[in-house]
């Protein structure tokens, strides 16, 4: 079968299709046939920092859908030929997977395979983000940076569905703006001084919740964009900047708190709980019909592409590998 590998940190360039065997599924796995595979900011950075990457040859992919080829010792709950969407710790640019039976789930009946791709981690990111990190009341308002791209058209859709006051976007460029705010978000600003902007647009108040995956700089503009008691998540650091440091000082006369979360981090210590929480996202999006846009789909052998268009900043919504 055909997987993507990586032998060397680098380029988009460095990402090669290789011939290796079918895996067999282990006690507690299964092998997944894969119809589709998500690509994320995560696979990009796996290649071009080492962001995960323990040793090489390294296969990157942390999402699919497809149909259940095998199943290991032990998996019950899950049939041969079942169409299934997986989170896996790696390896899911390839034809044949194997997973982790507890982060592997039926495809809910609204999607088919294609959308339940996209959905899986991009929803339970920002299903996480907003309820279990945040814990976004009703009416309180909301700052989202990235908010054209994957996470961010489902998590503002998701903290609209919340019932959210009022759902703030930052994007780079201004055709992003104009596109996300088809995805929940009522005010979309543009720019490196988007705390200014957001503290006119609230009349100097602030936000209450403040999702941050860039670091640096930015993670330093959202902490200055909290209302009194707000919150901000640091859920990334696409800026590359050194570790934020943030103390009694920053934080204790407007009550603020500061908290980080990784899905990739929660599946690898907590699989159960990764389990209940993509559920109960799942759940909330059949419920309140959110979908995430899927703009562009490449071969597998073109997985170098995709890198490419994610990290040009001119990618929108979310984009696929098509596998078979
Ligand atoms: N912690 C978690 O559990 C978790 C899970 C999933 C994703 N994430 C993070 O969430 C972010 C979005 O992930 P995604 O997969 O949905 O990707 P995406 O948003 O579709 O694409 C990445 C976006 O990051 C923004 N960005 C900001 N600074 C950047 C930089 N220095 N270089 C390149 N892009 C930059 C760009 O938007 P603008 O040009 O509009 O700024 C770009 O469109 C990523 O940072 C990712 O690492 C975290």
């Amino acid at each position: 079968m055909r997987a993507v590998v990586f032998e060397e940190l680098g380029g988009p360039e460095v990402l090669q299709v290789a011939e290796v065997s079918a895996p067999e599924p282990g006690p507690g796995q299964v092998a997944v046939d894969v119809a589709w595979s998500g690509v994320n900011f995560a696979d990009a950075k796996a290649r071009s920092v080492g962001y995960r990457v323990e040793s090489f040859p390294f296969r990157p992919g942390l999402e699919v859908s497809g149909t259940v080829r095998a199943l290991g010792a032990g998996v019950s709950g899950l049939t041969v030929g079942q169409h299934v969407v997986a989170m896996v710790n790696g390896g899911g640019y390839a034809e044949t997977v194997l997973v982790p039976a507890e982060t592997t789930f039926a495809v809910p009946e609204a999607l088919d395979l294609r959308d339940a791709a996209a959905l899986t981690t991009v929803l339970a990111t920002g299903y996480a983000l907003l309820h279990e990190v945040a814990r976004l009341r009703e009416g309180e308002t909301v700052l989202i940076q990235g908010a054209a791209g994957g996470v961010g058209t489902a998590t503002g859709q998701l903290a609209r569905a919340a019932g959210a006051g009022r759902v703030f976007g930052i994007v780079s460029k201004a055709e992003k703006a104009a596109y996300a705010k088809d995805f929940g978000y009522d005010e979309v600003f543009v720019g490196e001084d988007f705390d200014e902007q957001v503290l006119r647009a609230t009349d100097g108040r602030g936000v209450d919740v403040a999702l941050d995956p860039v670091g640096g700089e930015s993670w330093r503009r959202s902490v200055a964009s909290l209302a009194r008691y707000g919150r901000a998540v640091a859920f990334g650091n696409a800026s590359e900047a050194a570790p934020w440091q943030i103390g009694f000082g920053d934080l204790a006369v407007r009550g603020l708190s500061v908290s980080g979360f990784s899905i990739l981090g929660l599946g690898a210590t907590d699989p159960a709980r990764l389990r209940e929480l993509t559920e109960r996202a799942f759940r909330e999006a059949e419920r309140a019909g959110i979908t995430v846009p899927i703009t562009a789909e490449f071969p597998l052998d073109q997985a170098a592409a995709a890198h490419e268009l994610l990290e040009s900043r001119t990618s929108m919504g979310k984009l696929l590998l098509r596998v078979r």
